[in-house]
């Protein structure tokens, strides 16, 4: 397995390419199930959950062209033979079960494994399987799998989710384009996201009204063509290199961001001290000389501070001037990169979902773990402050959601590389 060593201490300097995001490209994907006509992304990030949901579409019988070296995606859903997704690909990566809405509104019929358990949580599928059945789907649990059928196709409703959940906002969308009547989804997750799959599905014939607020109205249509959609910027690779100058000194450019994509996010970070302005290509972000101010942070849905940027966050705030509580709202056990910071000589007290973090003057390079997919890049922020170097183990996490992290860092002056693993 790879690691990736950084050596702490210097100051950064230049611009950075923003990808497609990650979670827009993996709702986006599956949109191609609901179409007999070619489905093409364009900006899309080149990253391994990509390639899962590429393997996933394949093994449906999609046929998925990775062109301009994974920057483009050609889809078509011309014959699909095969409505199983099967548990050896949604145990590796969630999003998977962004399948199920669409084939069950195509075909009238999928079977999709539960993803089982997650390192952040026990992140469920309540929310998408009763909104599925709302709209008229049987849905059953049968060794380990959803068994979801739609006799006589589905057909429009009034749903309200108790929670504003961003996968089964994504599913009951889909599923409802090519549903009979209208559906109207309440309580919906607001996310850039959402907006930029309903984007799509609207450019491929489907009418859907509210996007971006939290009521989204559907009517259904008999089907949907064909498109060409350009995947949004990637607002939490964003979120983590407007961090990087906050952390190690320094001014980015983050070329293609947009401030906003992060409400809650840049307000915080400004509390703290740090200076962001928008600029005709996209974020420039600088950290003047000495430490941010400790902030209070409360991870909340859009267009509040982003459960995706908490780890981010407590590596800043570990080397900030004060003491700062971090309340983790979206998932129960987000809190894995603490212990790992701690290894850095991070003062952080952790109680449930409260992280309370004292700011030291410098933390210590040391080998570290990386958990999940945000906790890992956390590690390597902190990395870029500590004295000495730090070894981020375990990266294969980090390659699921940031591009080339090495070679975007290293090219603004981070003394950081790649090791290669067996
Ligand atoms: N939840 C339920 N029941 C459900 C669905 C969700 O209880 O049926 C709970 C979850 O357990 C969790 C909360 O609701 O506690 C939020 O889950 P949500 O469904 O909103 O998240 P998701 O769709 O599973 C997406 C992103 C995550 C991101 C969250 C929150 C994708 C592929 N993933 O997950 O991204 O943290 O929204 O914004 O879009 C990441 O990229 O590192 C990542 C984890």
């Amino acid at each position: 397995m790879d690691s990736i060593i950084v050596k702490g201490g210097t100051a950064l300097s230049g611009q950075i390419p923003i990808a497609g995001a990650k979670n827009a490209c993996l709702a986006l994907m599956p949109a191609t199930l609901l179409s007999d006509e070619p489905l093409t992304l364009t900006n899309a990030p080149r990253l391994s959950d990509i390639k899962t949901m590429t393997l996933l579409l394949q093994s449906l019988g999609a046929e998925v062209t990775s062109m301009q070296g994974g920057r483009v995606l050609a889809m078509s859903s011309h014959d699909l033979n095969n409505l199983t997704a099967d548990y050896d690909i949604v145990r590796k990566m969630r999003a998977s079960n962004l399948v199920l809405g669409p084939l069950l509104a195509r075909a009238g019929r999928a079977v999709v494994s539960l993803p089982g358990g997650c390192a952040i949580g026990a992140r469920p599928m309540d929310l998408h399987i009763a909104g599925l059945e709302a709209l008229g789907a049987e849905i059953e649990l049968k060794d380990g799998y959803l068994h979801a059928e739609a006799r006589g196709g589905l057909k429009g409703a009034v749903i309200e989710q108790r929670f504003a959940s961003v996968g089964a906002t994504e599913n009951i969308v889909m599923a409802a384009t090519l549903a009979k009547g209208t559906t109207v989804l309440k309580n919906a997750a607001r996310e850039p996201e959402i907006v930029d799959l309903v984007k799509c599905l609207r450019a491929m014939g489907a009418q859907i009204d509210g996007e971006g607020t939290d009521r989204i109205e559907i009517q259904g249509v008999d089907r949907l063509g064909g498109a060409t959609h350009r995947v949004v910027a990637d607002r939490i690779e964003l979120g983590t290199y407007m961090i990087a100058p906050a952390i190690a000194g320094g001014e980015l450019e983050l070329i293609g961001g947009s401030m906003d994509l992060l409400p809650g996010f840049c307000e915080k970070l400004q509390e703290a001290g740090v200076t962001i302005t928008q600029t005709n290509e996209g974020v420039k972000v600088s950290r003047a000389n000495g430490r941010v101010h400790a902030v209070n942070v409360r991870t909340e849905v859009f267009p509040g501070f982003p459960t995706d940027l908490q780890a981010q966050m407590m590596a800043l705030m570990c080397t900030a001037d004060g003491v700062s509580d971090l309340e983790e709202t979206i998932f129960e056990n987000r809190f894995m990169h603490a212990p790992e910071l701690m290894r850095m000589g991070a003062n952080i007290d952790v109680h449930g979902g409260h992280a309370r973090v004292t700011g030291v003057e410098r933390l210590k390079g040391a080998p570290v773990m990386a958990t999940d997919l945000r906790a890992s890049v956390s590690l390597i922020l902190a990395g870029l402050a500590a004295e000495g170097e730090t070894v981020v183990n375990r990266v294969y996490h980090l390659d699921r959601g940031y591009e080339r992290v090495e070679d975007k860092l290293g090219a603004c002056g981070a003394v950081i590389e790649r090791i290669k693993g067996e």
